[in-house]
This record gives C-alpha cells, sequence and structure tokens, in this order.
C-alpha cells in the first residue's frame, strides 16, 4: 500500500460533524460516511475493502492501536484521541469512539464502528507531547517502552488510571 507523505498542514474539522466508519473483524473498512470520505481524501470506493491503517499517521504510537484492540476484542469501548493522515498528506485530530458491532441474536462481535468529532485544541497539546515521546521510546525500546511508560505516566496521576480514563476525563474537561 502506498502511503502518502505527511506534511505538515492540518485540516480542520466542523465541531457539528461526525467521521463514521466501520470495520470487519479485521479492521477491513466495510463503511465510510460522507464527512469521513470527504476529510480523509478518498473515495468511498477506495475506502471500502482497505485496511483501516490507510489513514494511520506515523505520529502515532503503536501502544495506542495495541490497547485499542485488547479492549475491542474483549467487547469494550475505547475513546481515544486520534491523529489521522489525510490522502493529501496532511493531518487532523479527532477524538475517536470505537465500539464493537454485535450481532442482535448470537451476542457474538462480527465488526467494530468508529465515531469521531473534532478535537479540542487544548486537549490535543496534551496527547500530542504524551504521543511525540510513546513514538521516540518506541523507536529505542519497540512498545514494551513506551507501554512501561504509560503505565508509570498514568500510575503517577492516580494509581487506578487506564489510558481510556485519560482520555474520558479530558473529554468531560472540554
Ligand atoms: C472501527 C475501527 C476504526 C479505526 N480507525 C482508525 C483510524 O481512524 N486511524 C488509524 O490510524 N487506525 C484506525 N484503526 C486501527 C487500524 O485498524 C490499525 O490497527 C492502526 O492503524 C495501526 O496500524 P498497524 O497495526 O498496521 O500499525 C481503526 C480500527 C477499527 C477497528
Amino acid at each position: 500500500m502506498i502511503k502518502p507523505t505527511p506534511i505538515d498542514e492540518e485540516i480542520q474539522i466542523d465541531p457539528k460533524r461526525y467521521l463514521v466508519s466501520r470495520t470487519d473483524k479485521h479492521g477491513v473498512i466495510d463503511f465510510a460516511n460522507d464527512y469521513f470520505a470527504e476529510i480523509s481524501g478518498y473515495s468511498k470506493e477506495e475506502l471500502i475493502g482497505k485496511p483501516h491503517s490507510l489513514i494511520r499517521h506515523p505520529d502515532m504510537p503503536k501502544i495506542i492501536f495495541k490497547l485499542m484492540w485488547d479492549r475491542i476484542q474483549k467487547g469494550e469501548n475505547l475513546l481515544a484521541l486520534i491523529k489521522n493522515l489525510a490522502k493529501d498528506g496532511r493531518y487532523y485530530w479527532v477524538f475517536t469512539s470505537f465500539e464493537p458491532q454485535r450481532d442482535t441474536d448470537t451476542g457474538e462481535i462480527f465488526g467494530y464502528k468508529a465515531s469521531r468529532k473534532a478535537a479540542p485544541k487544548d486537549a490535543v497539546e496534551i496527547i500530542d507531547a504524551l504521543y511525540k515521546k510513546l513514538v521516540a521510546l518506541e523507536k529505542e525500546g519497540g512498545m514494551e517502552a513506551s507501554f512501561e511508560y504509560l503505565d508509570k505516566f498514568l500510575k503517577e496521576k492516580d494509581p487506578n488510571l487506564e489510558i481510556q480514563d485519560l482520555m474520558e476525563n479530558i473529554h468531560k474537561f472540554y
């Protein structure tokens, strides 16, 4: 998959609109709403059937996606601030709510849905600094190093704090 070269230019998200996508169990996109397609810069035809990592920005730490997958595969939701890469190389920050999709009869997870909205600038500043640190650690020591740092970072704030609590608290605060 040819990925765009990131450029240091931000796309502003309309605070009144949601960017929605859905995937199968493996993270392959099977639905995108109009606004998601518009902001990503890809047509729906280009998005559907592609792995969601198509819009992964290299500034995103691996550990965040690992924690996200661990939770949604267990049937839990997760709210996280995500920096995404558009087709033209620009970026956009979004508060993303990841949720499992269950079969109404069997309860079995058949896919996942993500709803995204504009992220407040102050929250982005806090999380951007944290993600930069995590990415730098991953370059040297892999996900073990970033996990260790994140764990300590959260425990120092509150011994029971987990990543989704931090994200949710930032969210509630603004
Ligand atoms: C419903 C759903 C939505 C997702 N949305 C995004 C997204 O907006 N941006 C992103 O980088 N990854 C998203 N992912 C995660 C990707 O599937 C992938 O794990 C991530 O981009 C990391 O890619 P990698 O595992 O190839 O490094 C989403 C996954 C699911 C299940």
